[in-house]
């Protein structure tokens, strides 16, 4: 398989593609054990983010030098990308494959990261009764930000020019289709399911102290205030982005680092930068239509 821009197709009604469908039935297999941590997100929510937040908050003390040796994609690992590939000009074939990786996971508990719709989720994560944080952010500064990361990263489709990717968008082509299925469908899923902490990137952008004491609660962890404060610090959208161990500045094959970062602008409301007013009126409609039977309630400032 050569490293190139994948193809988007219909995959169970999920708009999808090769890199997170292949070996499907490893990923509907997988064996989830009763402490696994799932991180589950629409793309571009903040997931490496909370990744790393989780990762200091369990493994900080105990194996610091983690942090420095090991990136944040194999520490907190995708379960459904499954890359296996040659770059042009050599014969090397890497692999990435999520489920295999998590096997083989040394550590507990294992932080697992997902951007599946909750429909499409192994059944031996609810049949083990996991902990799932999932992260939301608004539908306008997602668009933006999965814009911009199409753009760079030859893992996905080329999005092409900004208003057609806006539509795209608004009709779920997307990888992982629908930002508003996803968002609705997990949401849903916490109304049943108790071990769901929900989390909204606004709220972290505005109080991370705040976010981690819940998760924290949540999660039946207690950090000392020396630890959260150290946590805090190394956390800060600066920090991480000029730490290469969760920048995914390693990716070097697969993103192109002079088109964007990978951690961006790290902002509630940079829509504002890229949505046109007839844009945004358009949007605003399609989005009442698209939500109005649902509880979920965003914040595109802050
Ligand atoms: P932007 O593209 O808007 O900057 P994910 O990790 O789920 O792919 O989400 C990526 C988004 O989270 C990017 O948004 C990235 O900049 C933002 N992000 C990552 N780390 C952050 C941090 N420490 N503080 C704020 N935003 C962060």
């Amino acid at each position: 398989m050569d490293f190139s821009r994948p193809e988007l197709f219909d995959f169970q009604g999920i708009s999808m593609t090769k890199y997170h469908t292949d070996k499907w039935e490893k990923i509907q297999n997988f064996q989830a054990r009763p402490n696994d941590i799932i991180i589950a997100s629409y793309p571009k929510a903040g997931s490496t983010w909370l990744s790393y937040i989780l990762d200091l908050l369990y493994f900080g003390q105990s194996s610091p030098e983690r942090q420095t040796s090991i990136p944040i994609y194999r520490r907190a690992i995708n379960l459904e990308t499954n890359m296996s590939y040659s770059l042009p000009g050599s014969e090397t074939t890497h692999i990435f494959r999520g489920t295999e990786m998590l096997d083989k996971l040394p550590t507990s508990p294992r932080l697992i990261r997902t951007h599946l719709p909750v429909q499409l989720m192994p059944n031996s994560f609810w049949e083990q009764n996991c902990k799932v944080v999932y992260v939301a952010r608004n539908a306008k500064d997602s668009v933006v930000s999965y814009f911009h990361f199409q753009r760079m990263t030859l893992m996905f489709p080329e999005p092409e020019e900004w208003s057609r990717y806006l539509q795209r968008f608004m009709k779920g082509k997307m990888v992982f289709g629908s930002w508003y299925d996803h968002v609705n469908g997990w949401w849903k899923k916490k109304q049943s399911y108790s071990k769901l902490h929900f989390m909204f990137y606004e709220d972290m952008i505005e109080d991370i102290g705040r976010e981690m004491d819940k998760l924290c609660s949540f999660l039946g962890l207690s950090p000392s205030a020396e630890e959260k404060e150290r946590i805090i610090d190394s956390v800060q959208f600066d920090e991480m982005k000029t730490n290469d161990m969760v920048n995914f500045s390693g990716f070097v094959k697969q993103m192109n680092f002079k088109v964007s970062s990978f951690i961006r602008k790290g902002k509630v409301g940079d829509w504002k930068n890229h949505f046109t007013v007839a844009q945004n009126e358009e949007f605003d409609e399609d989005y009442g239509e698209k939500m109005k039977d649902s509880t979920l309630q965003f914040r595109t400032e802050v």
